[in-house]
């Protein structure tokens, strides 16, 4: 099939955060009044996804989840994003990823309890093979690494450029993901254990491939290091676009997510780096994960501002 339906379609890690606000994390045994609660959308693919939709591609999800409420507010939080679920596939088991944060609003810290329980991310033998190819770009994470492998070997065969965001290593099957990867882009910490590593430049070089388009490691303010084919051997650097810091919640995300979409788009890659540089900074200086992802237009009239 070579009709694209879909720029990015994504697989893996979706995630519902409740936030409690309190005035002092509590001591055991004790009580404490909660000041406000909040649910909020979040996950390596999930929020790349709504960054890219909220840019304006046409994005896609079809992971696994259940019929529960976490799965539920997923569903309707992509509905409101416009990311397409048509291709999601329901199991009554399965559910995203579940974090509970308590947020002390006094001393300004975050205590995040995690449940992974149910969370399938890409399933082995889903989706069909034609919406895979109906892609102009695949995502994948570490969520379900055998469905990512699948699907990632559908779209390298087809010549599908697909784009990673990964933070663990430790998993059955990792390696041989990875090696399928062609616009690998990694939080430099996560580079670094994965090379051994300690700087961006040594890093890229043992993850570059023949077979790799494009590899990245992003370091928050420092910005972001990356070895493209079109510039062999040249280590380049973006640096982060300055700004007033207020959540970075969710920005690594947001860069993976803006990238895709400008992937998808054809955009050149020097562009394409400096790009999902700004919506990252863009979204750094408000608050919430998506709810701060700025739209093409912030973006456009920021570049024109700053470059
Ligand atoms: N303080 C900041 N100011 C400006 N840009 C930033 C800042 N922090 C991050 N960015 C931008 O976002 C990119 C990704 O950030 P970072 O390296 O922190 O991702 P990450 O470690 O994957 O974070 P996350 O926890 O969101 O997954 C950076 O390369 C940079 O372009
Ligand atoms: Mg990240």
């Amino acid at each position: 099939m070579n009709k694209k339906e879909y720029d990015v379609l994504g697989l893996g890690t979706v995630a519902v955060d409740d936030l409690l606000y309190v005035p002092a994390y509590p001591l055991s045994d004790s009580k404490i009044q909660v000041e406000r609660i909040e649910r909020q959308p979040g996950g390596l693919t999930g929020t790349a996804l709504a960054a890219a939709a909220r840019l304006g591609a046409k994005c896609a999800y079809a992971g696994v989840l259940g019929m529960d409420d976490l799965s539920e507010f997923i569903l309707d939080s992509f509905k409101r994003q416009g990311v397409d679920v048509t291709h999601l596939k329901k199991q009554p088991d399965a559910r995203p990823y579940h974090s509970t944060i308590i947020v002390d609003t006094t001393h300004k810290t975050r205590t995040i309890f995690f449940d992974l329980s149910g969370a399938i991310g890409a399933d082995p033998h889903w989706p069909a093979e034609e919406v895979i190819l109906s892609s102009r770009v695949l995502f994948v994470d570490q969520t379900g690494v055998p469905g990512m492998i699948r699907a990632a070997g559908i779209a390298r065969r087809a010549g599908i450029p697909i784009v990673a965001d990964i933070e663990l290593k430790d998993l059955p099957g990792m390696p041989e993901l990875m090696a399928l990867v062609d616009h690998l882009i990694l939080p430099f910490q996560f580079a670094g254990e994965v090379t051994g590593k300690t700087d961006p430049a040594a890093a890229l070089k043992a993850l570059w491939t023949a077979d790799r388009d494009t590899v990245a490691v992003t370091d928050g303010a420092k910005g972001c290091w990356y070895l493209t084919r079109s510039l062999p051997g040249q280590v380049c650097h973006q640096p982060a676009f300055q700004v007033q810091v207020v959540d970075t919640t969710g920005c690594g995300d947001v860069f993976h997510g803006a990238y895709a979409a400008a992937l998808a788009e054809g955009m050149a890659i020097t562009e394409r780096i400096k790009f999902a540089s700004a919506v990252a900074a863009l979204k750094v200086t408000r608050p919430g994960g998506q709810a701060g992802i700025p739209d093409r237009f912030k973006v456009e009239k920021y570049m024109k501002e700053h470059i």
